[in-house]
C-alpha cells in the first residue's frame, strides 16, 4: 500500500482535506506518528532524561529490540530515584539494557565518554524553573544544548528525537527550529505523538513540577537528523 511518512494515502489524503492551509511538513505532522519501535529495533539507541525509565522500558520490552546495545539514563542521582524507577530500572538491567544515572543531556561526554548512538532520545524534556536563562525560556535553553551535546554523539545518519506537548504556547518555549540552528541541525520533522500506544508509560513530572502532559491531548514528536 502507498504510504506518506508512515500514514496510508487514503489518511494523507483525508488530513489535507481537513486541514487545507497546512503546509507539507505541518501535514506530515498531522498524518504520521514517529515509529519508535521501529528505531529501537535498529539498535544503538540512547535515551536520556528518561524519569521514571517507564518510556525506555515499555519500547525495550517489544520483540526483536537488541536490547545489549540500548543504555537508558536518568538526570537524578541513583539515591534520588524513585520507587518506580529504581523497579524500572531493574526491569530494563533484567531485559539485557544499561541503564546509568547522574546523565546530564547537556553535557553527556561527561557520563558517556566518546560513546555514539544512532538515536537518541529525550522525552518532554522539562526543567523545574521556569525564570529566563540569558534572556532565554530555560527549556529552550535545554534542548539547544542538549541537541549540541547529542550532535557528538551521533552515529552518521543518525537521529535526535524529542517529543513535547503541541500547543503554541510549547512551540513558543522551545522554539525548536531555533534551537535546531543552534546545534548545528536543519529545522526538525514533526510527527504526531499518542502515548496511549506506549502502554505502561507513565509520564513523571519534574521535580515540583505540574506534569508536562497532564491537561494535554496533543502532543508532537521532533526528528532532528545529523
Ligand atoms: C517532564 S519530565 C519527563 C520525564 C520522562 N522523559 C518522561 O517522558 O516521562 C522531564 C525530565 O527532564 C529531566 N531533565 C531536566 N534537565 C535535564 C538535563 N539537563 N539532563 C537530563 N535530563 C534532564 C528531568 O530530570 C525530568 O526527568
Amino acid at each position: 500500500m502507498y504510504e506518506f511518512r508512515g500514514a496510508t494515502l487514503q489518511e494523507a489524503v483525508h488530513q489535507a482535506l481537513r486541514y487545507p492551509a497546512l503546509s507539507t511538513k505541518k501535514l506530515a505532522k498531522v498524518a504520521a506518528k514517529f515509529d519508535f519501535t521501529a528505531r529501537l529495533r535498529m539498535g544503538n539507541v540512547l535515551f536520556v532524561g528518561e524519569g521514571n525509565l517507564s518510556f525506555a522500558l515499555t519500547i525495550s520490552g517489544k520483540p526483536r529490540v537488541p536490547t545489549s546495545s540500548i543504555l537508558a539514563t536518568v538526570y537524578e542521582a541513583e539515591e534520588d530515584l524513585t520507587d518506580t524507577a529504581y523497579d524500572n530500572a531493574r526491569k530494563l538491567l533484567k531485559l539485557g539494557c544499561s541503564v546509568k544515572t547522574g546523565v546530564d543531556a547537556t553535557r553527556l561526554s561527561d557520563t558517556i565518554g566518546k560513546r555514539q548512538f544512532r538515536t537518541i532520545i529525550f522525552q518532554f524534556p522539562n526543567v523545574a524553573s521556569r525564570d529566563p536563562r540569558y534572556g532565554q525560556n530555560p527549556n529552550h535553553v535545554l534542548v539547544a544544548r542538549f541537541l549540541k551535546s547529542a550532535r557528538n554523539h551521533l552515529k552518521p545518519g543518525g537521529l535526535v528525537i524529542v517529543s513535547t506537548v503541541d500547543s503554541p504556547f510549547y512551540e513558543g518555549a522551545f522554539k525548536m527550529d531555533d534551537a535546531a540552528r543552534k546545534a548545528g541541525f536543519a529545522a526538525p520533522d514533526i510527527y504526531t505523538f499518542d502515548p496511549r500506544e506506549y502502554p505502561g508509560y507513565t509520564h513523571q513530572n519534574t521535580a515540583n513540577e505540574e506534569s508536562a502532559a497532564d491537561g494535554h491531548t496533543a502532543f508532537a514528536t521532533f526528528v532532528f537528523s545529523g
